[in-house]
């Protein structure tokens, strides 16, 4: 115990440094594979989850985040799946919540659970929540949801509203003859709320048995020519430590951000990594370097210096890009539920 106390007292300059020099300040913890929704560009309609006995507890899972804090990280996202429906999690969100040196502590959602959770997640020092929202027309949330009601989500952005958090952001995946033509609703939606909205373009993640996705590809340059007849966007120099590049009109606060790993590769600048709910350390979405970090937790279940030199030589691995192509089949198994985003 006194061990883990003096480490934590050397905390936050950031160690972790890959062999390109980027340095690893942001971390995205998936605490669970599974999800309430089936969204048609993340899963399968069948889907395998992974057995519960074989996920990270909340407790593991507290020990990665607060060794990764205490190696500079200073912003944790929670992801999934849909991180809401894991039983317990508040708990975890309250014991990352109060480590020091935690600046951005946030969550990405597909808001279904916000309407009872949204209160807590505040009081548990949650700063930001990106929340999934991709139509605002029933018929096709149901359609790209497969599962999910937007009634629901739309609660949930309400609640979360109603706590008063600051720079909400939307995210929008945007898939041709789907939903393209939404995005004027969608800004407008985001700015009638004063929140931030960002676009993404579909990742080649797994099989999903859907859509053809060379096909259903839409690029964010064409996003941007389409809000362009709208609203008069401006590139802004705004980071948030993602790989949203933003922009905004001179009028209005919210954002409008662009994820777009086709046609803008933003990996020369990644600064981040990320954990599966079974321990799996990626060192980049769309490759499959990766180390075990369960493995080295339940052999030292008294220790958190394994565990830290592990993250450090783990850098050593990190690939300097992704290499997705539309036109082919995934090159990687892994559906995004898995990953997290
Ligand atoms: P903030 O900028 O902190 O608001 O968050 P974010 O945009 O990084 O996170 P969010 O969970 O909202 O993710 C939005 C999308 O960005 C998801 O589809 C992620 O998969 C994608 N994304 C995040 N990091 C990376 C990355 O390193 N590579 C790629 N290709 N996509 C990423
Ligand atoms: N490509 C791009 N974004 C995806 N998401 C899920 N699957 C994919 C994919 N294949 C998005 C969700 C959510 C975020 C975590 O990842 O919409 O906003
Ligand atoms: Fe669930 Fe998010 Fe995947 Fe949709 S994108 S199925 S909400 S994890």
């Amino acid at each position: 115990m006194d061990q883990l106390k003096t480490t934590e007292l050397q905390s936050s300059k950031p160690q972790l440094i890959d062999r390109f020099g980027r340095h690893i300040t942001y971390v995205r913890l998936s605490v669970t594979d599974r999800c309430d929704f089936r969204c048609v560009y993340c899963m399968a309609e069948d889907m395998t989850f992974v057995p519960r006995e074989q996920l990270l507890t909340l407790e593991e899972m507290e020990r990665v985040g607060r060794a990764f804090v205490q190696l500079g990280v200073h912003k944790i996202r929670l992801t999934g799946g849909e991180p809401l429906t894991r039983r317990g999690v508040l708990q975890l969100i309250q014991g990352l919540g109060s480590l020091e040196g935690l600046r951005d502590f946030t969550v990405t959602t597909n808001g279904s659970q916000l309407p009872r959770f949204a209160v807590d997640l505040k009081a548990a020092g949650i700063t930001r929540l990106n929340i999934s929202l991709d139509t605002l027309r029933a018929d096709r949330f149901r359609q790209l949801t497969r599962t999910g009601h937007i009634e629901q989500t739309l609660a949930g952005i309400e609640a979360a509203l109603a706590q008063g958090f600051k720079r909400i952001k939307l995210n929008a995946v945007i898939l041709k003859n789907r939903n393209h033509d939404e995005v004027l609703d969608l800004v407008a939606f985001a700015r009638e709320r004063h929140i931030d909205i960002s676009f993404i373009e579909e990742m080649p993640l797994g099989e999903i048995g859907d859509h053809d996705r060379a096909e259903a590809y839409y690029s964010s340059d064409e996003i941007l020519r389409d809000l362009r007849t709208r609203y008069d966007l401006q590139a802004v120099n705004d980071q948030t430590g993602g790989p949203s590049r933003y922009y905004k009109t001179l009028d209005h606060d919210s954002r409008v951000g662009f994820i777009s790993p086709h046609s803008h590769n933003f990996c020369g600048d990644c600064n981040r990594v990320r954990v599966t709910a079974e321990g799996r350390l990626l060192l980049c979405l769309g490759q499959e370097h990766s180390v075990d970090l369960r493995r080295v937790l339940r052999a030292h279940p008294l220790s958190d210096e394994p565990l830290i030199a592990t993250l450090k030589e783990a850098m050593q691995i990190k690939p300097q890009g992704h290499e997705f192509q539309l036109a082919e089949k995934p090159i990687l198994f892994r559906h995004m539920n898995a990953t997290g985003g």
